[in-house]
């Protein structure tokens, strides 16, 4: 079976992607994600606020030792930023050790400033950027507009810096969730991540602390992702990946036949080794011989919203009949 796929301009062999976390932050797990058989990997983020704040410590450093902070320019800053260093390591050597498509992450918060070092990221080897942009709306002051004014701010700004293509890796927050997809499509991205899954607080009622809630998805979780998807394939003008709640090889089809480019998996594998993605890969070889489909191509998108028989399915909410 042909499960090749293209994203982001890139040629994947299988549209199964690890998502970025911690089982893509070295170069021997990437190289073992390679050997089970993944089409890309998406690095562990990196954090503006650790860029930022890595920038804050040097000048702090520098002022301490007497340093002329006019003198103290741009490049030293960007020469000394020690965690953004071992990252752009991160991607020279999985570049080198591996021949998969390798997609840096940014982690960004609240600014732009770290724009800049989109550019060390692109100069590495990273064939793409992911970057996961997202801004908890509980700013009261903060209109819905000036919330996602932000997102195209930056988007403008990083894909004016440099010229790999960027996936965008978002939330489901926003008032007019469609509209926004298809808005951000057009602003010259290559691809969007539908969606991604935040730290959630859960609140210990002996110790009465804030903790982590489940770190891990589960696979119920899959159906926002599958739905939006479904919804936006073809109506965008950039590639879709899916993400989040994808625990086996019939989810990874689902989300195929909705219309996705590629399938983004995290926790299955924390759950059940690196090594699974073979398995997953075995359900949808068998399910394509099953059905006579040769390639992705064959059947990708054919239950999206547009194609599928029932397209207002995915379109109701509420459950009327299980109540009668
Ligand atoms: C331990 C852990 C670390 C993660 N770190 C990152 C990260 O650095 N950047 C990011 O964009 N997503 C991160 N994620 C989110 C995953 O990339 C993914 O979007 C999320 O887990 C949902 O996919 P899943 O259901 O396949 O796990 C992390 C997830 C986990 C479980």
């Amino acid at each position: 079976m042909d499960i090749a796929t293209r994203y982001l301009g890139l040629h994947l062999k299988s549209p199964i992607v690890a998502s970025s976390s911690g089982l893509t932050d070295s170069v021997k797990k990437v190289k073992t994600l390679e050997e089970c058989g993944v089409g890309a990997v998406v690095l562990k983020s990196i954090f503006e606020e650790e860029i930022l704040f890595e920038h804050e410590d040097i000048m702090k450093e520098a002022e301490a030792a007497g340093v002329n902070l006019d003198q103290f320019d741009y490049l030293d800053f960007q020469l000394r930023g020690e965690k953004l260093n071992k990252y752009i390591e991160l991607i020279k050597e999985s570049k080198a050790a591996t021949s998969l498509p390798i997609i840096a992450s940014i982690n960004c918060a609240y600014s732009h400033e770290w724009i800049s070092f989109a550019e060390q990221i692109q100069g590495a080897g990273a064939d793409a950027i992911e970057l996961n942009m997202f801004f908890l709306p509980s700013d009261f002051s903060r209109s819905g507009q000036e919330q996602e004014t932000m997102y195209f701010k930056i988007i403008e700004k990083l894909l004016s810096t440099v010229s790999i293509p960027i996936a965008l890796k978002i939330s489901y927050y926003f008032s007019n969730l469609g509209q926004m997809i298809q808005r951000l499509s057009k602003t010259g991205v290559s691809g969007l991540v539908l969606f991604n899954r935040f730290f959630s607080p859960d609140i210990d009622i002996d110790k009465l602390t804030i903790k982590s809630s489940f770190v891990l998805s589960s696979p119920e979780e899959l159906a926002i992702s599958l739905r939006w998807i479904a919804i936006m394939a073809n109506k965008v003008d950039c590639d879709l990946a899916a993400s989040t709640g994808a625990h086996d090889g019939a989810a990874v089809i689902k989300q195929l036949l909705a219309g996705a480019k590629a399938v983004q998996v995290a926790s299955t594998l924390y759950k059940h080794g690196t090594e699974y993605i073979r398995d997953m890969h075995d359900t949808l070889n068998a399910w394509m011989e099953k059905h006579g489909y040769n390639s992705l191509a064959d059947f990708r998108g054919k239950m999206s919203q547009e194609k599928a028989s029932n397209p207002a399915a995915y379109e109701r909410v509420q459950f009327m009949k299980y109540f009668n």
